[in-house]
């Protein structure tokens, strides 16, 4: 395990936000595992690191970030499907183009998420009708309050939208190690989502999916080598059916997806969008021009900005239609996770 103290982060956070942790531990061995007690102090804060594309961080980490390196694909078969063991370093995007390439369907809409295996069921990475949930088998991880390694299954993962247990009850307290996916032989395009209803369900491949979703999310989403970014900024809102009713005779325009009996997620984009920040700036950072949805970096962006802009959104949208939008990036402080 590789230990470098006062070590930069910002070529670590595809916001490209510049901030240090007091110790930056590389794992890249499941074995280094039984070693990090030694190397933790009593109570030094913990932040288990992937890729650092849902990580804002707002100063410098006075803890030791964890960074998961760990590789490695195991592919076992049964009649019916493909069960993957993927270590948690891997990369999500590369794993998806991985299995595509072996001809196992089923991650095709997860097409192009950045960040790391270890990362996706965190908050249940979804994109174009799918989330990580139907897919994911178990999750295997480090207990940082024990040191134990288990197992959940899917099931008690707890799986919601952009929501798991490891945000909840479990907040901190692990260091996911491995993931087991299943993947159907018998594959079925998941096509629900709008610019996917174009193909045709009988004759479509998976690898057709990924394609069109690829060319969806690069005219619409920043890359973040380019324009330094994080994804949706915010979470889609849940509201009650009589205030979507309410809002909509306001704002005939206003999209909303029936979710439950007497909910109805609305766009977070749309709410910014109306409201006018598309493309406004505070300092280096700004809303993105093409999607409102995802605040960038406009090359020295510093955290109080990227928060100041993050703040001023939420309490217009507030102010303006009455919805208050939470966001879906991690927002880091000195010792851990804080709230906007
Ligand atoms: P990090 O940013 O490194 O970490 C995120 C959180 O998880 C942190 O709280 C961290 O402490 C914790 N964590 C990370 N690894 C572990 C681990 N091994 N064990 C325990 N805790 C851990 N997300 C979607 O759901 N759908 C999208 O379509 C999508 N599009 C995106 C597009 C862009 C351009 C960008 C930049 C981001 C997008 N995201 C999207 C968000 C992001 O890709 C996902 O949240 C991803 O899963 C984050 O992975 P990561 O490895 O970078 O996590
Ligand atoms: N819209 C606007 N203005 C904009 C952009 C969008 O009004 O600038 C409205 C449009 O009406 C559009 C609707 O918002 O129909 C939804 O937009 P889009 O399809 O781009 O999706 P989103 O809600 O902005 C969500 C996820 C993305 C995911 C896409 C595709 C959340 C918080 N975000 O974005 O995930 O890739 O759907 O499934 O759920 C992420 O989590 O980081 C992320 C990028």
């Amino acid at each position: 395990m590789q230990i470098l103290n006062n070590a930069p982060l910002s070529h670590l956070n595809t916001f490209g936000l510049d901030a240090q942790a007091k110790k930056l531990l590389i794992l890249d061995d499941k074995a280094q595992l039984d070693a990090l007690p030694a190397v933790i102090e009593k109570d030094e804060p913990l932040l288990p690191l992937g890729g650092g594309s849902n990580v804002l961080f707002c100063e410098d980490f006075q803890g030791a970030v964890l960074l998961n390196r760990l590789k490695g694909i195991e592919v076992r078969e049964t009649e019916e499907a493909w069960l993957l063991h993927v270590a948690a370093g891997e990369s999500w995007p590369a794993l998806v183009d991985w299995t595509l390439a072996k001809g196992m369907g089923g991650l095709e809409n997860l097409t192009l998420i950045p960040g790391t295996v270890g990362a996706a069921p965190i908050q249940n990475i979804g994109a174009y009708g799918l989330e990580l949930a139907p897919r994911c088998d178990y999750v295997d991880f480090l207990d940082l309050t024990t040191g134990e390694q288990r197992r959940l299954t899917a099931s008690e993962c707890h799986f919601g939208y952009r929501d798991s247990i490891f945000k909840q009850e479990l907040k901190g307290q692990t260091l996911i190690t491995a993931v087991g996916l299943r993947l159907e032989k018998a594959w079925q395009a998941v096509l629900d989502y709008a610019p996917l209803t174009q193909l045709a369900y009988d004759e479509v491949t998976p690898h057709q999916v990924s394609e069109l979703v690829k060319t969806v999310r690069t005219t619409k989403l920043p890359d973040p080598s380019q324009l330094g970014n994080a994804g949706s900024f915010y979470k889609n809102p849940t509201i009650t059916r009589t205030s979507f009713e309410a809002l909509k005779e306001l704002h005939p325009d206003l999209p909303g997806f029936v979710t439950g009996p007497n909910q109805v997620k609305v766009p977070a984009a749309w709410f910014i969008d109306k409201a006018g920040w598309k493309g406004q700036r505070l300092g280096g950072a700004g809303v993105h021009e093409h999607q409102a949805l995802v605040l960038v970096n406009h090359g020295q962006a510093k955290a109080a900005e990227v928060l100041e802009l993050a703040r001023s959104i939420r309490m217009d949208v507030q102010a303006k239609f009455g919805v208050l939008l939470t966001p879906e990036i991690r927002l880091i402080g000195a010792s851990g996770e804080i709230t906007l």
